[in-house]
């Protein structure tokens, strides 16, 4: 046997440290409605009454419910081996999220909790005792102290319109001391935070909100869910799912494209394309769902990197809580790692919806600057053209000033306007669709482009530029190409 030490870690430390998993206050509060749900809950009550201090903010729910012994074991850190099988429709994973959660926002919380018409039962985690008892202390309740809270819970329901005595509440977490809340002074702060956890679990558990198996209010109104999906407006394009086998599972993904019209609809406020507080920019990406439950949203998981012209390209994800080592979830659940073959099996997806998603971010930019003013073509001096190759923009030859200089010039004048205006055209063009290596489609160059190439290498030669200089700039003007370069090479 040898020599031996034993070391557990100082409580207070501890709870300190594991519990700056990077929780907001919206993921903790979500952890804790994963709980509710796991729990079979329907309703899930969250209060919060951010104008009587000190602060406490309660979640309720009227799922199974725990007796002592569990409501004891459940308290712990963690409760569970992080490897016991766990049914298939569980939203926990660590057998931390209650505990992490709730002191990742308060330094003092309580559980209440009843299975069926059995008594409640309190314990309490508290920092300030901790320090004192220097060792894993927790806090058994009286008898009393569930009544009490109850009655907490109701007075603070009934400070809000659509106040529900009905209720019977199986459990019910409290948070007291929320450090974090209590640091940002300012009330209006907090109101922005409860309306992004609004936004937040709208989104979140939109699944189980719309299929109506939990309703969740937020200080007794209503969530309503969102849906980034949503296949059935018009315009959507909806790509055909796809699947990556692994030994034990298949995973479902499948891509949509938005409308260009979401752009503009997005902007005036308009809740289909994207949650309250958020832009189409936030919502792209990959979505994982997990057991229908959002984890991750708002980017592309390391596939490709966030553009603005992707805002109109999503893809979902569906795994289940056996998938859970591969994809490497964190304990706030918010976040996780694509497998790489699941990855590799994407690409083709990725690719096709960046794709579509880019041909629509371009019309709709194409449209914005060839839109004429006032309705008319004279005022406008872009025009956009839709071919094989997506949208080119054109210089609009009615151009009321484009029109007056050609009358007024001489034949080799209104030459070299008309190349200066195609090589302006194609410059345009290259920034714009961004593919700067190749300003003109080969096949689309016929005589009259070879003529004006031959102008462009006689005004320029005539002007004592060398025939190197001439053949660089004719080449990056029309394209490095071996066919185009023949024709330049071909000039007289
Ligand atoms: N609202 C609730 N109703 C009934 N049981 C609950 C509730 N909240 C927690 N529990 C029980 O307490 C256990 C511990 O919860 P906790 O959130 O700490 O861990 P977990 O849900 O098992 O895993 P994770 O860390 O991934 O959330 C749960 O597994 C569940 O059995
Ligand atoms: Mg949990």
């Amino acid at each position: 046997m040898p020599e031996t030490v034993t070391l557990s870690p100082p409580p207070v430390f501890f709870i300190k440290s594991i519990s700056e998993q990077g929780y907001s206050l919206s993921t903790a509060i979500a952890d804790l409605i994963d709980n509710s749900i796991a729990a079979e809950a329907t309703r899930v009550e969250i209060l919060f009454d951010y104008n009587s201090f000190p602060l406490k903010l309660f979640i309720a729910d009227n799922g199974n419910g725990m007796d002592a012994d569990s409501l004891t074991a459940n308290m712990r850190f963690p409760s569970a081996d992080l490897d016991i099988y766990r049914g298939q429709r569980d939203l926990g994973r660590f057998g931390l999220g209650l505990k992490t959660a709730s002191f990742s926002q308060s330094r003092r919380f309580s559980v209440i909790s009843k299975i069926g018409n059995e008594a409640y039962h309190g314990r309490t985690w508290d920092v300030e005792f901790l320090k004192t008892t220097e060792d894993w202390t927790l806090i058994v309740e009286p008898a009393s102290f569930a009544d009490e809270t109850i009655k907490l819970f109701d007075k603070c329901s009934s400070n809000f319109h659509a106040h529900d005595s009905n209720f019977e509440v199986k459990t019910l977490v409290v948070w007291e001391q929320l450090y974090k809340l209590e640091n940002q002074a300012k009330k209006f702060e907090i109101a922005d935070e409860v309306d992004e956890l609004r936004s937040h679990l709208g989104l979140v558990f939109h699944r189980f909100i719309s299929t109506g198996k939990v309703q969740i209010r937020l200080n007794n109104q209503l969530l309503e869910g969102f849906e980034p999906f949503p296949e059935h407006e018009k315009g959507v394009q909806l790509v055909s799912e796809n699947f990556w086998n692994t030994e034990d599972s298949y995973i479902r993904f499948q891509g949509i494209i938005l409308p260009k019209r979401s752009a503009a609809e997005a902007k005036e406020g308009s809740l289909i394309w994207v949650p309250y507080g958020k832009t189409l920019d936030d919502m792209q990406g990959i979505f994982v769902y997990r057991n229908d439950r959002l984890i991750s949203f708002g980017g592309w998981l390391k596939t490709i990197s966030k553009s603005g012209w992707l805002q109109f390209a999503r893809i979902r994800i569906d795994i289940s809580n056996i998938n859970d080592s591969q994809f490497h979830l964190n304990v706030a659940k918010s976040s996780l790692k694509l497998p790489f073959g699941l990855r590799k099996a994407m690409k083709e997806m990725v690719e096709y919806v960046t794709l579509q998603a880019g041909k629509e971010y371009k019309e709709r930019q194409a449209a914005k600057v060839t839109r004429p003013s006032a309705g008319r073509s004279g005022l406008s001096l872009l025009t956009r053209e839709t071919n094989g190759r997506g949208v080119t923009l054109r210089i609009n030859p009615d151009f009321e000033l484009i029109r007056q200089l050609e009358t007024g010039l001489d034949a080799d004048n209104a030459t070299r306007l008309s190349i200066l205006l195609q090589l302006i055209e194609g410059k345009i063009n290259q920034l714009w669709t961004g593919e700067i290596d190749s300003a003109t489609d080969v096949s689309e160059i016929g005589s009259k482009t070879r003529e004006r190439m031959q102008r462009l290498k006689e005004y320029y030669m005539n002007a004592g530029y060398s025939w190197e200089e001439v053949r660089q700039f004719l080449t990056e003007s029309f394209g490095h190409e071996n066919a185009v370069i023949n024709i330049i090479d071909n000039l007289t």
